[in-house]
């Protein structure tokens, strides 16, 4: 747990080879077992792994971003958050959510990284009819995307920690 915590990093280059489905479910239970307020257990969790649609999903959030590069750095499997807002703390259980399965990455031996846009990929017509045949309901709000692979790369070494973020009294 120590060594997830702390050397845990983002990974931005991946191999094509697809992720054996005892990792993505270590990943989804992560997920699924994350604090959530009251317990209300307010967020839902969707794993794309076919091409097509992985494909589909890069070139939505490209487009947000207003560029024609990969966002997802050619990982094969991507989970998106989502969260439902009718509960108050839905975008904080939702940012658990995704901080449990990027540490669970780690642990099964995958690469991760947070892909921001997930909120303006659902909120557009082509996102809420992919949101329709996942059987995600319309009002839910996208928290994140979960990219998973396996790292091309060696493992980044963090920046340094900024000074003054700690303050003991
Ligand atoms: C809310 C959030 C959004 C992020 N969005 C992106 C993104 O769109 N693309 C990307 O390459 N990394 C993204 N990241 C990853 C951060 O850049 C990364 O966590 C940060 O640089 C620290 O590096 P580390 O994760 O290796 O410690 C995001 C991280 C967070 C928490």
């Amino acid at each position: 747990m120590r060594k997830t915590l702390f050397e845990r990093r983002s990974i931005r280059a991946y191999k094509s080879d697809q992720i054996k489905e005892n990792e993505l479910d270590y990943v989804l239970g992560a997920g699924l077992y994350a604090p959530s307020g009251r317990n209300f257990q307010s967020t839902v969790m969707v794993a794309v792994q076919n091409p097509d649609l992985v494909k589909k999903l890069s070139v939505m959030n490209a487009e947000i971003m207003g560029t024609d590069t990969d966002p997802f750095y050619g990982a094969p499997t991507v989970v998106i958050v989502f969260a439902n807002p009718e509960y108050p703390t839905h975008f904080e259980d939702g940012c658990l959510t995704m901080g449990n399965m990027l540490n669970a990455a780690y642990e099964a031996g995958l690469g991760s990284c947070w892909i921001h846009r997930a909120r303006q990929m659902f909120e557009s017509d082509a996102g809420k009819e992919l949101m329709r045949q996942w059987g995600v309901p319309e009002s839910y709000v996208g928290i994140g995307n979960c990219i998973l692979g396996y790292a091309d790369c060696q493992l980044p070494t963090p920046a340094a920690r900024k000074d003054g973020r700690i303050i003991k009294l």
